[in-house]
């Protein structure tokens, strides 16, 4: 009976924590660089300039974005070290709205948002700040050094953190396969264009991306026969039994057919079926895969085959770390780290980088780290949409679950919220700005 009062009371005391432990941060670097400016402002000016140290982020989207936007909020202003963020993308994709912009047409510019305002002001090196920013991908990684793919370039590290999320497969609906925003948006069109133009369409894997998209085409085009189909006994089985019954309503509640405990094995594209383990054909003229986000450990895996996951994750430490000792350099975080949190997502994404970032500033100033992440249930929360206008939230930590339906008035969902967060006008993209101030080698 005090189940759910209680977990509130868990719920609330674990924000206040999170607020407080921000404020605490943010006020003893407060204090920090006031001890600095008065101590240090008649040395400064003389001393050679260094080379710097870096601190090199490979991959910016939630968890590596955030953190070299915690990073350079908290450098001192003469640290001898810099951030060097290496990121092949023009824009941050983002994830949330690709299931139903590959649907819902018109919209898909709002899901690239340009990058660089949420950096602190004037913190690129072309702006004479900390950051310096690669569009590039990282090809490979050495114990003190990383090496671009484009250009071979070397680019030694004082500190590593690599953020390469989830993108091994890297296709639509989960993520988009293209670096430029003008290809990105192309490729959604075509995605609404084959969903537009099918009959019976196929859905494969009822995760998040899975159900989403199903929902979202069968809301947007109710004649057409949707069939999903999930290799568990159950859609959205890595959460709690509530939201695996609550997504299996509203699926068939909107008509569409839901196949269990099978799997689509191949598709034979002549004959218009896909054909499934058990033996079974069903009737497609187009098939979504929503299957395969596998973590993009192999940087890691190269170097550090033990501390890679059977699952294919980055091991880390609470202080995340990676898990090899003789690499206390190398910290990892998102999705592509296993981090003990039940579901990952763009929450514990950020709270993680925040984590690393604060400890990776203390280990330039020759400290232990000791911030470590702890997960909590709060962060596996996840808002799910079930068609145009519908959505359930859910929280829980096990045992006890909360189910949270509301009404969706905003077809593009959450973009514009991301946006401003993100430190962009919504939806206004010159793109050339930031592009402008940043480079392919260093
Ligand atoms: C359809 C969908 C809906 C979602 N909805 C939600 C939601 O509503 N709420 C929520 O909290 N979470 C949601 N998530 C989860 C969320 O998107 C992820 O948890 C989050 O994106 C993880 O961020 P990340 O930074 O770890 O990795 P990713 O977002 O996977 O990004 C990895 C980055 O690394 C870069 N990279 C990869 N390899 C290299 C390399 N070799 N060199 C340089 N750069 C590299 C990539 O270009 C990319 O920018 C959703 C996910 C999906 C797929
Ligand atoms: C879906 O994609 C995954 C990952 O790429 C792949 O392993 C699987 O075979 C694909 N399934 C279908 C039915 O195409
Ligand atoms: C996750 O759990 C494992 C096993 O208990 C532990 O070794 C590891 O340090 C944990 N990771 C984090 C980030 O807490
Ligand atoms: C691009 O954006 C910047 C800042 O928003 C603005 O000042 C500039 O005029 C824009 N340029 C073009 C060509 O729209």
């Amino acid at each position: 009976m005090l189940e759910k009062p209680l977990l509130v009371i868990n719920g609330v005391g674990f924000a206040l924590s999170f607020v407080l432990a921000a404020l605490r941060r943010s006020l003893s670097f407060r204090l920090k660089l006031l001890r600095h400016s008065m101590s240090s402002s008649s040395s400064s000016s003389s001393s050679e300039p260094k080379k710097p140290k870096n601190i090199v982020i490979i991959g910016a989207s939630i968890a590596g974005y955030t953190a070299a936007r915690t990073i350079a909020q908290y450098l001192l202003p003469d640290s001898e070290n810099r951030v060097v963020v290496i990121e092949p993308r023009d824009h941050f994709h983002f994830t949330w709205v690709l299931p139903r912009f590959c649907v819902v047409e018109g919209h898909e510019h709002k899901a690239f948002i340009p990058y660089g305002g949420y950096l602190p002001a004037g913190s690129l090196e072309a702006d004479g700040g900390k950051v310096a920013w690669i569009k590039d991908r990282v090809a490979s990684i050495s114990r003190d050094s990383v090496s671009l793919e484009s250009t071979g370039d070397e680019i030694p590290y004082e500190f590593l953190i690599v953020a390469t999320g989830a993108g091994a497969a890297d296709t639509l609906p989960s993520r988009v396969p293209a670096t430029d925003k003008p290809q990105g948006m192309e490729l959604l069109r075509e995605m609404q264009k084959r969903i537009r133009e099918s009959k019976d369409l196929v859905v494969v894997g009822g995760g998040a991306a899975g159900v989403e998209l199903a929902t979202d085409a069968k809301s947007k085009y109710p004649e057409k026969r949707v069939v999903l189909v999930h290799s568990r006994d159950a859609v959205m089985h890595r959460f709690g039994p509530k939201l695996q019954s609550t997504a299996m309503d509203g699926l068939k509640k909107l008509g569409i057919e839901v196949i269990t405990g099978d799997r689509v094995v191949s598709e034979d594209k002549e004959k218009g079926v896909a054909v499934l383990k058990s033996g079974k054909e069903i009737v497609c003229d187009f098939l979504v895969n929503c299957t395969g986000q596998r973590p993009d450990s192999r940087l890691v895996a190269q170097l550090s085959p033990a501390s890679i996951s059977e699952s294919g994750h980055i091991l880390t430490k609470p202080t995340l770390q990676i898990q090899d000792d003789s690499l206390p350099n190398i910290y990892a975080c998102g999705d592509v780290s296993e981090t003990n949190t039940t579901h990952p997502n763009s929450r514990s994404a950020m709270r993680q980088a925040s984590i690393v970032a604060y400890n990776v500033i203390s280990a330039t100033e020759s400290k232990e780290p000791k911030e470590v992440y702890i997960p909590h249930w709060m962060d596996g929360g996840i808002k799910l949409t079930l068609g145009l206008d519908n959505s359930v939230a859910n929280l829980g930590d096990g045992k006890t679950e909360f189910i949270i339906p509301s009404k969706e008035k905003d077809v593009a969902l959450m973009s514009a919220g991301a946006w401003h967060k993100l430190g962009a006008k919504p939806f206004v993209d010159n793109g050339s700005e930031f592009l402008s101030k940043i480079k392919s080698k260093i």
